[in-house]
């Protein structure tokens, strides 16, 4: 099984983390009152309900239901601190996470919570390695007896899971859940059993049962998993604003599993920034209740059926398509740089460069056709005509602009123009800072020539002609903070930009090429070694093995979530060393200020990091 989501779901939430608003989200104060006043108010409930009840001032049913409704509502800072979504402190994130843990399960710290909450993440749906599955697939009678004593299912999972603990979290772990044993043999035992058992055991079983019914057993559809169907492997419930705070955001988890560093509070915030981009995903939408049921997810729409609207030859070699929608539906929107999947027929399918020329609702790529290559494009230029049907895939992006970019630089070579023009058009039409090198053998074969030489285009873009594409040493701008580069053509000639810019002082990671691939590393994996500054160690991290890998098997436990550089949870700061970047969420700043993320990205070449670990 594929351990990351689908290149274009991928390419999806990283477009969405990119946006400066959702990425304000994702900065954390040090102390949240919304987590604080949350745990205050859940202690105070329970402590002043059990004194109010001893002094017979109210009644039992209702200290029942609010220590039950307050021990549910305490677990939301708990479940925040697995991700260090309390706290950007991670000190006072598993402190305020601890201490709320306890009048649920004392005894139980964030760091054990943390392993099953986060192999709950990265297994969503697994039966074999998902902690929480068995909440979801049982009948409704078995969901609801697992919820009730959810702690119990934990620790079976947990004891049939030990080897993925070091020693030392084994002593942790089984120290933790001596004392909650210890906890009820010493109550049950004192001269105050009875209140123990009335005013902490059932209310935590209420609470309990709240809990495992509303964050697991009602929010996935069994047997979706999460690496396959990131977008519908979790539900949203319907119920406004009533729903979602009896819920504590949870009617919106989904934006919790997509989203992990986000806190509770922010969900709601998160969901209206990226509904627009998630309007066409086929998101399982159902309420609380509804979930006694489990009806098959929805699927979605594997492709969209377009028609040949317009077809022109803009080079001797070179076809322009518009396609529009055969339907009367739209067609989904689509970022500067995206691509679609054209089905082109006979089981072949090619991947082209949205240009953006076409405006909305329609979808435009040019083609070149290549006689000597395996027969897509030559199979394009010869079978389309206008008013044929096809199916194309809804649009993927890997090739992004940056939200924070101060100055872009566009390079094309030949036929790579077509994500290039689009970047260009959506720079332009937002008035930023570009300028755009389109290079080619010589001007009557460079698609959209005439286009760019224009009036309206010359302030931005400038042709080079020449075997080599035309480019001079200096004809790149040297780097500058805030400034990236957009390549985009054959391997040769991209290998050749890359020197040319290396030479004018440009890092590896502010050149963006365009990949098919959803890794972005452009190199292969080297061996390189890491120093932890707190203890000294030395630890070698081969090729083949990730530094997360690495150091989880010393028994550095560093959170993972997504493992696939998407949520930011096994972030690290680097004290010393050169870092080769290949996650989608930190921003520049955050790697500027010595930020890599331990599972995907690595030491640039074979060098040495020194990580503050
Ligand atoms: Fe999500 Fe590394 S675990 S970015």
């Amino acid at each position: 099984m594929s351990h990351t989501y689908p290149a274009a779901d991928q390419a999806l939430i990283a477009h969405i983390i990119r946006k400066p608003a959702f990425r304000s989200l994702l900065e954390l104060p040090l102390f949240a009152w919304q987590e604080i006043l949350l745990v205050l108010g859940c202690y105070t409930v329970l402590l002043g309900g059990s004194v109010l009840y001893m002094q017979d001032v109210l009644p039992y049913l209702l200290v029942l239901c609010t220590s039950g409704l307050s021990i549910y509502a305490i677990f939301t800072p708990p479940h925040d601190a697995t991700h260090g979504s309390v706290s950007r402190s991670h000190a006072v994130n598993d402190l305020i996470g601890s201490l709320a843990a306890q009048p649920m399960v004392p005894g139980v710290t964030v760091s054990l919570y943390r392993y099953l909450h986060l192999e709950h993440h990265r297994h969503t749906g697994d039966p074999d390695r998902d902690p929480d599955e068995s909440l979801v697939s049982s009948g409704p009678v078995g969901r609801l007896l697992n919820a009730a004593f959810v702690e119990l299912k934990w620790t079976h999972w947990y004891l049939n899971h030990l080897e993925k603990r070091s020693v030392r979290e084994r002593f942790q772990d089984l120290t933790s859940l001596l004392l909650y044993v210890l906890w009820h043999v010493v109550w049950l035992n004192s001269p105050y059993a009875l209140e123990f058992v009335l005013l902490w055991m059932l209310p935590q079983r209420l609470g309990l049962l709240i809990v495992a019914y509303l964050f697991a057993a009602i929010q996935h559809p069994v047997g979706v998993l999460e690496q396959a169907r990131p977008f519908q492997a979790t539900r949203m419930f319907r119920g406004g604003h009533l729903v979602r705070i009896l819920m504590l955001s949870q009617s919106q988890h989904l934006m919790h599993h997509l989203f992990p560093m986000l806190p509770y509070y922010r969900y709601n915030t998160a969901w209206k920034l990226s509904r627009d981009d998630l309007a066409d995903q086929a998101l399982i939408w159902d309420t609380p209740m509804g979930r006694l049921r489990q009806p098959a997810p929805q699927s979605r729409p594997a492709t969209l059926t377009v028609t040949v609207e317009r077809i022109e030859s803009i080079t001797p070699e070179v076809n322009a398509y518009v396609f529009a929608p055969a339907t009367g539906d739209m067609l989904p929107a689509y970022d500067a740089g995206a691509h679609i999947d054209v089905h082109v027929g006979a089981g072949l399918i090619r991947q082209y460069s949205l240009t953006g020329l076409a405006g909305r609702n329609r979808y435009s790529i040019a083609v070149k056709r290549e006689d000597q290559g395996r027969g897509g494009s030559r199979a394009l230029h010869e079978q389309l005509v206008v008013g044929k049907t096809l199916q194309v895939s809804r649009p993927r992006n890997l090739f992004q602009l940056q939200p924070d970019d101060q100055h872009a630089v566009l390079v094309s070579g030949g036929i790579g123009i077509t994500p290039i023009l689009s970047m260009a058009l959506a720079l332009r039409e937002r008035a930023a800072s570009f300028e755009l090198h389109a290079c080619g053998r010589d001007r009557d074969m460079l698609p959209f020539a005439e286009l760019l030489h224009s009036a309206e285009w010359r302030k931005h873009a400038r042709l080079w002609l020449g075997s080599d594409g035309g480019l001079q040493p200096d004809t790149l701008p040297a780097f500058e903070p805030g400034y990236s580069l957009y390549l985009c053509g054959p391997a040769g000639f991209m290998d050749h930009v890359r020197a040319l810019a290396a030479n004018r002082g440009w890092p590896a990671d502010a050149i963006h090429s365009e990949a098919f691939q959803a890794d972005p590393a452009n190199g292969q994996n080297t061996p390189f070694t890491v120093e932890l500054a707190r203890s000294g160690r030395v630890i070698e991290v081969p090729a083949n093995t990730t530094l997360l890998d690495a150091l989880n098997q010393q028994g550095i436990r560093v959170a993972a979530s997504c493992v696939q550089g998407l949520c930011g949870t096994c972030r690290c700061r680097v004290l010393e060393g050169s870092v080769e970047h290949r996650d989608q969420f930190l921003s520049r700043e955050e790697r500027a200020a010595g930020l890599m993320t331990a599972c995907v990205s690595r030491a640039s070449g074979s060098g040495r990091l020194r990580l503050d670990l």
